[in-house]
């Protein structure tokens, strides 16, 4: 087995987005974490998944109302990055947020994201000291005034996309 500090390293080095997955708690209470290993799974049907640590509160809202939403922060939210990393019950004091329409769903980062996907949960599998949630994606939209906060080797960055590197189509 690789040792835990190259596997990290390794994991660090290319750049992952900076997202907010979050979900309503069975009390109605907002919450929601930084998560990085977040990306696109099926476009028929959509569906999109978020690795979740075993430990993390957020996990529980999303067990309970079996919904979740991908914040992707849009660039200069470091600070709000930072502090959806940690295990506040005040997070949501600073962010501005609103329901998903469809009603189920984690509260959406209206100022703060580039874009967001609203996810029913269809699956949870086990893995190792995480679990991958696997959302049929119901619901989303995209500020194109923004671009999308990433991360990498520690340290936050907005990615611009020079023209000539976009794919045709
Ligand atoms: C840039 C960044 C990326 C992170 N990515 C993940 C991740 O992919 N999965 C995860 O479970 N935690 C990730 N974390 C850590 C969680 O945000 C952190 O453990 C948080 O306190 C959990 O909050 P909760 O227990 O209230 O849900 C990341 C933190 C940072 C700063």
């Amino acid at each position: 087995m690789i040792e835990a500090e190259l596997f990290k390293a390794v994991m660090a080095a290319a750049p992952g987005p900076a997202a907010v997955v979050t979900a309503m708690s069975a009390d109605g209470e907002p919450c929601g974490l930084t998560v990085s290993a977040v990306c696109s799974v099926s476009l028929d049907p959509p569906l999109a998944l978020a690795c979740l640590d075993r430990g993390s509160n957020t996990l529980a809202a999303v067990r309970d109302s079996r919904a979740f939403t991908i914040n992707y922060l849009a660039g200069g939210r470091e600070e709000l990055a930072m502090s959806f990393a940690t295990k506040s019950d005040r997070k949501f004091d600073r962010a501005n947020w609103t329901r998903p329409g469809a009603g189920a769903g984690g509260p959406i980062l209206a100022d703060d994201a580039a874009a967001y996907a609203v996810c029913r949960l269809e699956e949870i599998v086990e893995a190792g000291d995480h679990v991958i949630l696997v959302g049929a994606v119901v619901e989303g939209g995209v500020a194109e005034e923004h671009h999308a906060l990433a991360y990498a080797r520690r340290a936050f960055f907005t990615g611009a996309q020079p023209d000539g590197a976009r794919l045709a189509g």
